[in-house]
């Protein structure tokens, strides 16, 4: 007999099937709910609900753990490039030699955006947002690649994947060259995923471009680490507007969109821009940590803090010692490094933060590595998007190969008016 939980209404008992994940997670199965006893749930924010069964991501926010399709996150990122992250989010397995290189040439095909494109970014003015200029160019990808728009076709779904995962860093690179008024440069295809990014983004056409090897690596790491993390906001927007048969060039546009909340991706940028306002407040750690805490104020410690993790976030920890070794490698000092660790501090002793288990997320130090490879501040989020493109990616594919596969389409619980006549307007009064 598989186990249920019971569910008293009224005078009524009700047993609902009461499901066990891999990895012992309990959940309630209430797809007959409403159907069975008239009830629908309430849970905002989604705190406490699963939208979806996946074998993708799994992690444990207790204990802080994050494991890739059952790696450990830490081995990933120590024993593969990112690349071969993307395939194993993908495709479920670490790839053979055989399957990365396949994988790689796939890609690498469809690295150059059609001439046309280059108007849209001719149409932007300088200042324009990195996060915009990538959710509408990639958006234009519809325009674009029309022969690859057909999500209920397999083949068509791949391919879209194969120019999704090419295109993305091309586009993000001519929006940060567009912005400095800089010629664009175009891909080339003997280097790495990780060096071509580079490469376009910082080699002009008069110059021969020196490419640290350090920074290809912080690049790799850094993308592999933003790489997936179960059903968080961009993700489960991906999933949403994907699960309408739309293309996947929309859904990730729609993922980016998202992402560039301050609350989500956005805080990678929002953490530097409080650490450099601090630091030129003196470094007065306790103010800042004390408007934390006052309720009366929007200010939030950006990096700080997390839906699930209510533990040390294990991308936080290698960001932070890798940033660390970079920094001493290259001889360099950052005083926003060092006023992080101690924010860290001051913030972590505080009952306010530990009660409530906050803790650095993975955007409290990875704008420390950014800094020290050159990123400008506004591209912190476009390049969380080009690490978290292979997770959308992985599952928009999921959800579309699901037996399950429905629209999303929660409930409300309406609380509005009921029933009322209509006045007329000429009978209207101020007082409605
Ligand atoms: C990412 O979901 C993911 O997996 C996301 C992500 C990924 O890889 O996809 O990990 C990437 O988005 C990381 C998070 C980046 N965002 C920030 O660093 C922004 C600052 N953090 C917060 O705004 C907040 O912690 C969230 C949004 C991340 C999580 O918010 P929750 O889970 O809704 O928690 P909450 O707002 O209910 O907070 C619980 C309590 C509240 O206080 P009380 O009402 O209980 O008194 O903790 C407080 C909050 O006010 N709190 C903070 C805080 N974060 C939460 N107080 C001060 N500073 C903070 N950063």
């Amino acid at each position: 007999m598989d186990p249920t939980a019971k569910l008293s209404i009224d005078d009524q008992t009700y047993e609902l099937p009461l499901l066990t994940g891999t990895e012992g997670t309990r959940a309630i199965d209430i797809g007959k709910l409403q159907r069975t006893t008239g009830c629908i749930t309430l849970d905002e924010g989604y705190p406490n609900t699963g939208s979806t069964k996946s074998a993708i991501t799994f992690l444990d926010g207790e204990k802080g753990i994050l494991r890739y399709r059952g790696y450990p996150v830490e081995v990933i990122a120590e024993r593969c490039d990112f690349t071969e992250t993307a395939y194993l989010l993908i495709f479920g397995d670490l790839p053979t030699a055989e399957q990365l290189e396949e994988f790689r040439t796939s890609i690498r095909v469809h690295t150059l955006l059609h001439e046309g494109m280059k108007r849209i970014f001719a149409g932007f003015p300088p200042d324009a947002q990195p996060m915009a200029i990538l959710s509408s160019v990639v958006s234009a990808l519809a325009i674009y690649c029309k022969d690859s728009l057909d999500s209920r076709s397999e083949e068509m779904r791949e391919l879209s994947m194969y120019r999704m995962l090419a295109k993305m860093p091309t586009i993000a690179a001519f929006g940060y060259k567009q912005s400095i008024g800089q010629p664009f440069i175009y891909p080339e295809n003997h280097l790495t995923y990780c060096q071509n990014f580079l490469h376009m983004m910082f080699a002009v056409p008069s110059e021969r471009y020196q490419m640290d090897p350090d920074f290809v690596d912080a690049l790799n790491l850094l993308l592999i680490l933003q790489a997936d993390h179960s059903q968080n906001c961009s993700t489960s927007a991906v999933r949403m507007v994907g699960s309408s048969n739309v293309n996947l060039f929309s859904a990730i546009a729609s993922g980016i969109c998202a992402l560039w909340g301050e609350w989500h991706g956005g805080a990678n940028e929002a953490c530097i821009n409080m650490l450099e306002m601090i630091q030129a407040d003196g470094r007065n750690l306790k103010k800042y940590v004390d408007l934390a805490k006052d309720k009366t104020k929007e200010f939030r410690l950006m990096g700080f803090g997390h839906r699930v993790y209510k533990n040390y976030d294990p991308r936080a920890t290698i960001i932070k010692k890798f940033a660390h070794k970079l920094l001493k490698k290259h001889g360099q000092r950052d005083p926003l490094f060092d006023l992080a660790q101690e924010l860290e501090e001051v913030a972590l002793t505080d009952p306010y933060f530990i009660e409530r288990k906050l803790y650095p997320n993975v955007d409290f130090y990875s704008g420390i590595i950014y800094r020290l490879m050159n990123i400008p501040k506004n591209m912190f989020t476009v390049l969380f998007a080009l690490g978290r493109l292979p997770g959308w990616i992985a599952h928009w594919r999921e959800m579309h190969q699901s037996p399950t596969k429905a629209i999303h389409r929660p409930m409300d619980l309406y609380v509005g008016h009921t029933l009322r006549e209509f006045v007329p307007l000429i009978e209207r009064t101020a007082k409605g």
